[in-house]
């Protein structure tokens, strides 16, 4: 068994191209192997600059099909020491639509990851959690990894019913399981449904910013790098059975990240547009993450304001990577979905 051995489930996604961009960085002999179904979140342009990487290989791959994740490990004919799985309906909103894809997708694609891990001996399985199984917080407090799990959404249910399987694998089969839960990630290369980035193709386009209720919701913002960098460290360093949370130390309310974008973009608050806010909004999450910090030695290190400033920027020069995917069917959701709020 090759020391750095990974499969990657979800790798042409937001998060998961950046680790395992940071994977290759840090471990450059890591052997790699990046399942992922190509949904309409899944982007192969997120990782075209490691297309020649030697380590890294793909295989378009359903992580809720057994016989088809059987198929892409054997054919990749190496044994994994780690199975990080990053693959997931991520879209709250989506959610709210359409909850079959998540259940699927999350509980369904996390029990068969969990079942190949079992035949697998030594390997450790990863698991890339939320905040978001937490469910809400008053104005005061955060969530610790002993909070309770009172999910809101069907994607945070489903979330932490993923979390649960891991725990009862962990605990009934001896797997080798470690959960990281994050708070909100922002950063290059995420889905434009997302708030940051979505902000930031309107304000630029002169398109309305559809903000839920008064725009109080609270969120923890943390770098796509730092949350990384975060699970790296929890699938070489963490406990067996652990959890550890990732917050970003940078609570905004929604409307201030929006008027930072809009101030930054073009100065056009009007652009703004209060509608009729999601069913089972959350209002607030906050993370305790002093378990990643004194185990790990884990920090946050991208102050926000720099962070976002750099996110835009990123946005403004990269229209041949987002132009592609404003799509039929991601215009129609919008539609379905803005179009109800009206
Ligand atoms: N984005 C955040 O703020 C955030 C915060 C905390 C935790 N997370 C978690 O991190 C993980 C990654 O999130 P993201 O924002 O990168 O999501 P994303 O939507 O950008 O990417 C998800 C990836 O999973 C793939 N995928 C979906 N269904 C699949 C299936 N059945 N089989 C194989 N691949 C499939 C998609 O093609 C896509 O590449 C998710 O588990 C999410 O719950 C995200």
């Amino acid at each position: 068994m090759s020391e750095m051995s990974v499969v990657v489930a979800g790798g042409c996604g937001f998060i998961g191209s950046h680790f395992i961009r940071l994977l290759l960085s840090a471990c450059p002999d890591a052997r790699i192997l990046n399942l992922d179904l190509l949904t309409y979140a899944g982007n192969p342009a997120n990782l075209a600059d490691l297309a020649t990487a030697p380590g890294l290989a793909f295989s378009r791959c359903d992580i809720a099909d057994p016989d088809a994740v059987r198929s892409a490990l054997t054919a990749w004919n190496v044994t994994p020491r780690y199975v990080v799985n990053l693959a997931a309906e991520t879209h709250v909103d989506r959610s709210v639509l359409e909850p079959e894809s998540f259940l699927r997708t999350n509980v369904l694609g996390t029990y068969t990851l969990l079942e190949l891990c079992r035949g697998i001996p030594g390997v450790r399985f990863v698991q890339v959690s939320t905040d978001e199984v937490y469910g809400s917080l008053g104005g005061a407090g955060c969530f610790n990894e002993d909070s309770p799990l009172l999910p809101s959404s069907p994607y945070s249910a489903s979330k932490a019913s993923s979390d649960m399987l891991v725990r009862a694998w962990h605990k009934t089969y001896g797997l080798d399981a470690v959960i990281t839960r994050s708070s909100n990630n922002y950063g290059p290369n995420q889905f434009p449904e997302k708030l940051i980035p979505l902000m930031i193709l309107h304000a630029s386009s002169g398109q309305e910013l559809p903000v839920y209720g008064d725009g109080s919701n609270v969120r923890d913002w943390i770098h796509v790098v730092d949350h990384c960098v975060g699970i790296l460290a929890a699938m070489r360093q963490g406990r067996a059975g652990g959890i550890y949370n990732f917050g970003g130390d940078s609570e905004r309310t929604n409307l201030q990240v929006v008027n930072s974008i809009v101030d930054r973009i073009c100065g056009h608050r009007d652009l703004i547009r209060f509608v009729p806010d999601r069913p089972a909004h959350d209002w607030r999450y906050a993370l305790d993450s002093s378990r990643a910090r004194s185990e790990l030695g884990w920090r946050p290190e991208v102050r926000f304001e720099q962070g976002l400033s750099e996110t835009i920027d990123w946005y403004l020069a990269n229209d041949a990577w987002w132009r592609p995917i404003l799509t039929g069917e991601y215009l129609r959701f919008r539609e379905q979905w803005y179009g109800a709020r009206r």
